[in-house]
């Protein structure tokens, strides 16, 4: 059942997406929105804000509530997430609000409009925020104002300091149920230098530079985890339709297709920046992406039964702020759902998360192909 969100705007049902749902999730907070959304509503609706008309660009709105509660105004709604895409659009939906009256982007995309208030929720990656500042730059109207909002433990001195560098003068509000408020004046007579991202490392063993966009896993270097699985990869050969599923900057696809080019590569990720610098990355080294596809996607919702030969995985201890190994589980489900009978799930995992037991029982099979003191490189075949 949705939970009501009651604001000084209105009251509204709201749910977080994916839907909590069985054992794995119980441990997850339930609600889809947390106390920062609510101080900076209870802030607005203080200022009168946003004033009427004015163009107000959210960016990283988790599950919609805040995209949901200021829909009244010319509003875009930017993140990188699919999954807080979906939730999103599936709050709109619950309330009543056409999606075709919001702007939703992806963290790559450009509002049409000059802004006036920008409402930044501060994500768990820095480089992201980073990034995000700088991309707001050219969009903001003379005067705007950019206010951030977080809970305390996502607050830092660095998280003043980017603001105040990459835009202007910044203070903070008083604590309130453990969130905090950001207020940024743009100075743009003092605005130097530009985006660091993305940025670009250079693959051991090989000629090739992988482009990595600020939000991507592992982004200043390979993953050592990723690196074991390089170094074990299951021979694919005699295969033809692979997923590279949780894909980030596309490396464990990109390299199995270098070793077998007749390779079929789909790549899957949640974040647009992981599949925008997966296709960068595939093209920069084939001189095009014949032979593959990019998908944001919520592991692999959707994906027609028995359609891959061979699955590889790296998969994900969190997904935006929540901790777990529900997303692992997820992946495994629709990877046993997408493999044709005999298919590969190939899964590299520190040893102490205990996947190997959750694929035995899944697949009734599963080996260790290699391991070492800290990883495993699991096989389980359908
Ligand atoms: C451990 S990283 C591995 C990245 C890359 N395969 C590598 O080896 O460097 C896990 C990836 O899963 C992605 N991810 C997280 N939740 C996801 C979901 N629900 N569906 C699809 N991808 C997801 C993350 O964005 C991240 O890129």
């Amino acid at each position: 059942m949705p939970e009501i969100f009651t604001t000084a705007f209105g009251s509204y049902p709201l749910q977080r997406y994916p839907r909590p749902t069985g054992s794995a999730d119980k441990q997850q907070p339930l609600r889809a929105w947390d106390a920062a959304d609510e101080y900076l509503l209870q802030w607005l609706h203080q200022q009168g804000l946003p004033r009427t008309a004015a163009a107000t660009l959210i960016v990283n709105d988790s599950f919609g509530a805040l995209t949901v509660s200021l829909s009244h105004t010319p509003l875009w709604s930017q993140s990188d997430s699919v999954l807080a895409q979906l939730g999103c659009r599936a709050n709109l939906a619950a309330n009543a609000i056409p999606a075709d009256d919001i702007q939703l982007l992806d963290s790559l995309q450009a509002p049409t409009a000059a802004i006036e208030l920008a409402l930044v929720k501060i994500p768990k990656s820095l480089a992201l925020l980073e990034d995000q500042l700088y991309r707001l730059r050219p969009l903001l109207s003379p005067g705007a104002k950019v206010v951030g909002a977080g809970m305390t433990k996502t607050i830092h001195n660095s998280t003043l300091q980017l603001f105040a560098r990459v835009l202007g003068p910044t203070h903070t509000s008083l604590a309130q149920k453990k969130a905090r408020l950001i207020f940024c004046q743009p100075a743009p007579q003092d605005w130097r230098g530009d985006s660091p991202y993305p940025s670009y490392y250079a693959l051991e063993n090989t000629e090739l530079t992988l482009c990595n966009h600020a939000a991507v896993f592992s982004r200043a270097g390979l993953d050592i985890g990723s690196r074991f699985l390089l170094q074990n990869l299951p021979d694919l050969g005699a295969t033809r339709e692979i997923i590279d599923l949780g894909c980030g900057n596309g490396v464990l696809g990109l390299m199995a297709k270098r070793q077998w080019p007749g390779l079929h590569c789909h790549f899957y990720d949640e974040s647009h920046m992981a599949i925008a610098s997966a296709r960068h990355n595939i093209e920069a080294a084939f001189g095009s992406t014949a032979g593959c596809e990019f998908s944001v996607n919520d592991c692999l919702r959707g994906v027609p039964a028995n359609s891959a030969d061979a699955i590889l995985n790296n998969p994900p201890f969190h997904q935006q702020q929540v901790v777990g190994d529900h997303i692992a589980w997820q992946m495994f489900r629709d990877s046993h759902r997408v493999l044709r009978r005999g298919g590969l799930l190939c899964v590299v995992g520190n040893r102490h998360l205990g996947y190997h037991s959750k694929l035995q029982r899944l697949f009734g099979n599963c080996e260790v192909s290699a391991s070492n003191r800290k990883f495993v490189i699991l096989q389980a075949r359908k």
